[in-house]
């Protein structure tokens, strides 16, 4: 039973998986009119029948001046609120739970679209001076914001409940209150941003209190039955910044405070932030919060292949995934993952003569994982397996497949069990993938791991990670190689993210190492010595 297809509750809405449309500025109104128009239609709607279980629209602006561009959406207006409503309308009727993130850009506001080169846009341009705790700006340079009065606080607050009181007018399941990367409520909550000498800045305490004003506003306005989200920035990435502790105090707070999900990205306030680029980079931030802050969390940033994400939610690091960009290359991301992992997908019933053959059940495990040499017995099934059209060998292309190459490599790999290996993985006694091998250096006692691939009924088990894990065993300690090395092409991101799930050391990148359609491709390398074996 895949977890990531499985239900999530939160208060009395139902989502139908734990998938969900990260929220994704589209600057796409016309200028300054902050209405969704049919572009959002088609962007929130075509996502909604590709399966997520929650559709979160962009950041929204509560005030005109809270705007991060002119294009932005905006619900201060009941023209605006019942444009939303035709997209929610859609959205729901597809079963996905329609949500919209609300939001204030604060010093990062009147900004031109990414597209037109960012920068500001200056008030004869229609833009506006962007307000901010603080008189300081994002960047050394910049000009500075205007800081808020006290007394205009309270407005803001009230902004952002008028909106909740619209968003829910309009049909809205969810609102996610943005207070991350570097907004507004993230401006009062970071040192960086906050220089107030007033009750809203100096200790954390007194930076925490505009945001959490904004949390129980809003949580007054919202319905008692409809979960209210949070975005927050875990760590601005920068030294003296806000930081994971910080994070895990506030979550503390936003839950006394009537919210039921904290979605945990990270940076955005400061343009000197280090953040790494590794898949699922955040996804600790999602899990200390939940552990310690005792909230349900959404996990989010370069989550792009389904075991992925279903090992998220199996390791109780979050409840909740969300993606933004794997959702922009393809709509139907959940609908490809289901098959993937075995689930039944949430199929719209128009589309129902493109599913693929009945989804494959995923197996459950039936045993351990054990590798053995493969003998003629099994060609059949090598046949079956490398010219399926799903399987992608994860290491190794290929260009050996015919039977008879087949043949000839199973005879090798039982004449010259040293250097040459072909290996079926078992398991439970069952027939469920290959894996290769072959000796680049005898002298060095040096072996290339080749062209393993799990069969398509036997996805989602972390087969493959145990296999690796195995022939790494057997390669070291049963036939004494010192060195064992793997190559991924630049391309194949889930067999970079199985390599490092299993065990093996990242080395570097070898440029155009392989010719594939015509183009060069580059290879990640990964080597593993004795010492690197796990225990
Ligand atoms: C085109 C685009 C627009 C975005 N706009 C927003 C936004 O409105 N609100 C927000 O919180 N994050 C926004 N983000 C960040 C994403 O929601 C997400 O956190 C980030 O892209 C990392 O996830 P990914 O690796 O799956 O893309 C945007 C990202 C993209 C690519």
């Amino acid at each position: 039973m895949s977890v990531l297809f499985s239900p999530l509750r939160l208060r009395d809405l139902e989502l139908r998986n734990r998938l969900a449309v990260s929220p994704m500025c589209q600057y796409s109104c016309v200028a300054g009119d902050g209405v969704p128009h049919d572009w959002h239609l088609v962007h929130l709607g075509a996502r909604a029948v590709g399966g997520a279980g929650l559709v979160l629209a962009e950041a929204t602006a509560v005030v005109p001046e809270g705007r991060i561009s002119p294009w932005d959406t905006g619900i201060w207006t009941d023209e605006q609120a019942a444009a939303w409503a035709r997209v929610a309308r859609f959205v729901r009727a597809h079963g996905a739970a329609a949500g919209i993130q609300l939001a204030h850009a604060g010093r990062k506001a009147s900004t031109r679209a990414p597209w037109l080169g960012r920068g500001r846009v200056a008030p004869e341009d229609g833009g506006w001076e962007p307000v901010a705790p603080s008189a300081v700006p994002f960047a050394d340079g910049d000009e500075p914001p205007r800081a808020l009065e006290v007394a205009e606080l309270a407005s803001v607050v009230s902004a952002f409940a008028d909106a909740a009181r619209r968003a829910d007018a309009a049909g809205f399941d969810v609102v996610e209150l943005h207070m991350a990367h570097g907004y507004l409520a993230h401006q009062f909550l970071s040192p960086l941003s906050n220089r107030r000498t007033d009750a809203y800045g100096g200790s954390r305490e007194n930076r925490m209190r505009l945001p959490l004003e904004l949390a129980r506003a809003a949580r007054a306005v919202w319905p008692e039955r409809k979960p209210l989200l949070v975005r927050i920035s875990a760590t601005d990435w920068v030294e003296d910044g806000w930081t994971l502790d910080d994070t895990v105090a506030f979550a503390r707070e936003l839950r006394g405070a009537g919210v039921d999900l904290v979605d945990c990205s990270s940076g955005g306030s400061s343009p000197e932030q280090q953040i790494p680029d590794s898949p699922g980079f955040q996804v600790p931030f999602a899990a200390a919060v939940r552990r310690e802050a005792g909230i349900a969390t959404g996990a989010v940033g370069l989550i792009a292949e389904p075991l992925h994400a279903e090992e998220i939610v199996a390791r109780g690091d979050a409840d909740l995934v969300l993606l933004a960009r794997e959702l922009l290359r393809d709509p139907h991301w959940p609908l490809r993952a289901a098959r993937e992992l075995g689930a039944e997908g949430p199929w719209p019933k128009q589309y129902l003569r493109a599913r693929p053959p009945s989804a494959p059940p995923r197996a459950e495990p039936t045993g351990p994982v054990e590798l053995r040499r493969a003998t003629l017995d099994d060609l059949d099934f090598f046949v079956e397996l490398y010219n399926a059209d799903d399987v992608e060998p994860f290491l190794g292309g290929r260009s050996v497949r015919g039977r008879d190459e087949l043949r000839a490599e199973i005879e090798r790999s039982q004449r010259e069990p040293d250097a040459f290996g072909r290996l079926v993985i078992e398991a439970g006694g069952e027939r469920a993938g290959a894996l290769g091998y072959r000796s680049v250096s005898d002298r060095n006692r040096i072996a290339h791991l080749e062209a393993l691939a799990v069969h398509p009924s036997h996805r989602g088990r972390r087969l493959a990670d145990d296999a690796a894990r195995a022939v790494q065993r057997y390669l070291i300690l049963e036939l004494g190689y010192h060195r064992l090395e793997l190559a991924v092409y630049g391309f194949n991101r889930r067999a970079a993210t199985h390599a490092e799930r299993s065990g093996w050391v990242r080395e570097g990148v070898k440029r155009k190492a392989y010719l594939r359609h015509g183009e060069w491709q580059d290879a990640i390398q990964f080597g593993l010595v004795a010492e690197d074996l796990e225990q």
